[in-house]
């Protein structure tokens, strides 16, 4: 049974337990799996490439799922985390909460879906994600991982550490400053990044 827990420090960020069930998170596990093949090292996007000459700040593998549509794995990958994202569940669990981008998150749409997979040595240093929305990130791994954990910043410098757990789902700002420790041993860690877009941005524009 999934378990919800709120914090509203050092950022507003929502952390649930036991995210999918068994037999979804056996069938992500099976995709994740077959597509392992295709991932590549991770770089970094757009304006943070200049920070990568001075520091190697991605140390991983990924592939964008949506740039593969016809792919079963891909699908299936979308399918259940569109569904366990806003189950009626989750929907209210995002009313609780008095923050605007978790109340807005129900008239959301699907974006963008980026598998990663880390290893002993991998790691993502401190960034942010590109879109204003809530970035979920959510963690899949068989073996006991040492590191991989998040840490969440604060515009005022407060760091949180998340402990890397598997089948747990971790939503935050996508704005906020976060970064994932080294993998200090050897184990297969799995994190899914799901980015989605407010509705807003893709309404019609009315003349007033
Ligand atoms: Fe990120």
């Amino acid at each position: 049974m999934q378990v919800f827990e709120f914090f509203a420090e050092p950022v507003p960020h929502l952390v649930i337990s036991n995210f999918f069930s068994a037999p979804n998170r056996a069938s992500l596990m099976n995709s994740i799996k077959r597509l392992e093949h295709l991932m590549t090292a991770g770089e970094m996007e757009h304006n943070q490439t200049k920070l990568r000459r001075i520091l190697p700040k991605k140390q991983n593998l990924n592939l964008w799922v949506y740039e593969r549509p016809d792919d079963g794995d891909c699908q299936n990958i979308a399918g259940l985390i569109e569904k366990s994202v806003w189950s009626e569940v989750m929907k209210k669990e995002y009313l609780k909460i008095r923050d605007s981008l978790f109340q807005h998150y129900e008239k959301s749409n699907y974006s963008q879906i980026l598998l990663s997979k880390y290893t002993r040595g991998s790691m993502y240093d401190w960034h942010k994600d590109l879109l204003k929305s809530l970035t979920a990130n959510i963690w899949i791994s068989d073996d006991e991982v040492d590191g991989g954990d998040l840490y969440l910043k604060s515009n005022f410098e407060e760091i949180k550490k998340i402990k890397y757990q598997d089948n747990t789902c971790i939503m935050y700002p996508s704005e906020t400053m976060h970064r994932v420790s080294e993998v200090t041993n050897d184990v297969v860690r799995y994190s899914i990044q799901y980015f989605a877009q407010t509705l807003y941005n893709q309404s019609k524009v009315v003349d007033v």
